[in-house]
């Protein structure tokens, strides 16, 4: 049986049928073809497909999209305004939080929505609530940096 959602996806609105059992991160990935959020497990712990509900961030894997009905969805692709990058977009690029770039988007969307609700973080509150997302490649040092730098560009920003 198939359901017809309405939500907001990065600020326009999308309306569409989908079966129940679909999880939010298959619609955005196959039926929207945001591909920036990735799927990089099957248990909930990686992080990778984290995006903002409502503002929230949340792991997109572990939701159905027929949850996100009548809400707001933002994805990475979502993050650019005006040609710019985020704050926190830019912070990752110029800490080099990035390499293979998997993990990256979720990264950004758990940094920048733990930033706009925690805006002077330390690296303790950091290492703690970005426990949610892995990377394989960093090591982690550089996305904690890129994160203070992020969060202190949104603050100045706001
Ligand atoms: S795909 Fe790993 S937590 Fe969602
Ligand atoms: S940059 Fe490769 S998994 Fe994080």
């Amino acid at each position: 049986m198939a359901l017809s959602i309405s939500l907001t996806v990065n600020g326009k609105p999308v309306t569409a049928t989908i079966e129940p059992h679909l999880l939010l991160v298959q619609f955005l990935r196959n039926q929207l073809r945001l591909t920036g959020t990735h799927i990089g497990c099957d248990t909930a712990q990686c992080g990778a497909c984290t995006v903002h509900l409502d503002g929230r961030a949340i792991k997109s894997c572990n939701i159905l999209a027929a949850q996100a009905d009548g809400m707001e969805v933002t994805t990475i692709e979502g993050m650019v305004k005006d040609g710019q990058l985020h704050p926190m977009q830019a912070a990752f690029k110029e800490c080099h939080g990035l390499q293979c770039g998997f993990c990256t988007p979720g990264m950004v969307m758990s940094a920048s929505a733990l930033a706009a609700q925690s805006p002077n973080l330390t690296e303790e509150e950091v290492r703690e609530q970005l426990d949610g997302n892995l990377c394989h490649c960093s090591g982690y040092h550089n996305i904690m940096k890129a994160v203070l730098l992020g969060a202190q560009a949104m603050k100045a920003g706001a």
